[in-house]
């Protein structure tokens, strides 16, 4: 008999790493992944920052550490996201090896065998992924209706997972009123609400509306993640949890049988890097350099695709969310072939089923080449209707 593996391997796909290995692809242009630009990362900085904390703090950097993070590193993050009506200490927060480590704890922590969990519907792919392995039923929740009552969809429900700021896929924020609606249908029902907020730095017009943490009373099961991914460099591969303390202890026993520490090393990098106000620095930087891709992307779709798809221009993120009358996995697929890798909507649906939508990043190339990147994809528009003609 055939060795065996574990079920939930049977629904997984390979987008990820096909739009992580895309770089290596020569004459690809990747619109597919949601990376930052490299020109950004703070490289003369971070070299000097390392080499200094290696040398004063070589336990931390090159030892093993706390389960839950160094303790330095957990005030200055509960500083940071503290208001004076919502305290925070060092206990509310977990240091982890990046955001989708976070979500992947509280996948582990949270997600019973045959417990439902309630989605934004389109989802950040590595949320999928994340909690694949618990096998989760998903409830799919439409979070750009801001009258919408989620308390049923809650109800009952392992937890509820949004990100509200400039989200992945869609760009878009969720309403002011539903994220009042989110937070008092957490409290009522006590079902876990996920905050995911990797974007909320990258805003192009106006601030992002307040975090749900924002409308939560103490000790409401409301959860925020973060990670420096966006905002510094993904390399470092770092992030963190934001809940009450009890929340805090149980992702901790789960990070104990994952990987027993987040590196120290990145830890005080990021902690240097925070004093010295360099991921502000770099915030700025990539505000002002992705407005301008943003905008040259958008420009680049009213040229050679308008005709066809349709889309808002997001106010943050890294994303416009496009849609059509076409078959986007195919689109895909014949986008490839011309040089252009996107990330069709199917991925973005728990159900697997969505085919009208496509994800394309603007942060990672420069305006001449997402100009391109358009054309190439209207090439791909042009084959796949011509197809259809012939049928
Ligand atoms: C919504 C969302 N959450 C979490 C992450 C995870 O980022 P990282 O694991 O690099 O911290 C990403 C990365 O693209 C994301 O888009």
């Amino acid at each position: 008999m055939a060795p065996r593996f574990a079920r939930w391997l049977a629904s997984t796909n390979d987008v990820t790493q096909g739009f992580l290995a895309a770089g290596g692809l020569p004459g690809l242009i990747n619109l597919g992944g949601g990376l930052p630009a490299p020109e950004l990362y703070p490289v003369e900085d971070l070299a000097e920052i390392a080499a200094r904390v290696i040398r004063d703090h070589p336990q931390d950097c090159l030892g093993y550490g706390p389960v839950a993070g160094l303790p330095a590193l957990r005030s200055a993050l509960a500083a940071r996201f503290a208001a004076p009506d919502r305290p925070l200490a060092a206990d509310n927060v977990l240091i982890t090896a990046s955001g989708l480590q976070a979500l992947d704890l509280l996948g582990k922590v949270l997600i019973d065998e045959g417990a439902e969990v309630a989605v934004q519907t389109p989802t950040y792919l590595g949320a999928l992924d994340a909690f694949r392995t618990r096998m989760p039923a998903y409830r799919a929740v439409r979070m750009d209706v801001p009258d919408l009552d989620p308390g049923p969809l809650m109800a009952g429900a392992a937890f509820a997972y949004t990100v509200p700021n400039y989200s992945n896929p869609t760009g878009a924020q969720v309403p002011l009123a539903l994220r009042q609606g989110l937070v008092a249908a957490a409290v009522a029902t006590g079902t876990w609400l996920i905050d995911d907020d990797p974007y909320g730095s990258l805003f192009y017009d106006a601030a992002p509306l307040p975090s749900l943490r924002a409308f939560a009373p103490p000790d409401a099961p409301v959860v925020q993640v973060g990670t420096v991914s966006k905002e510094l460099a993904p390399g470092l591969r770092l992030g963190w949890v934001i809940g009450p303390v009890r929340l805090i202890r149980a992702l901790t026993m789960a990070k104990q049988g994952s990987d027993l520490c987040t590196s120290g090393l990145s830890q005080r990098i990021y902690l240097a890097a925070l004093e010295a106000g360099l991921d502000a620095r770099v915030g700025q930087a990539a505000r002002a350099l992705y407005r301008t891709r943003r905008d040259a992307l958008a420009a680049a779709m009213e040229r050679h695709l308008g005709h066809v798809l349709t889309w808002a221009v997001p106010e943050g993120g890294m994303f416009i969310w496009a849609r059509g009358a076409v078959d986007t996995d195919q689109l895909a697929l014949l986008a490839r072939e011309e040089g252009v890798g996107v990330s069709p909507s199917s991925v973005f649906d728990p159900f697997g089923q969505d085919r009208g939508g496509l994800r394309l990043n603007f942060t990672l190339n420069p305006p001449e080449k997402l100009d391109e990147a358009a054309r190439r994809l209207a090439r791909a528009l042009a084959r796949m209707r011509g197809d259809e003609d012939e049928r």
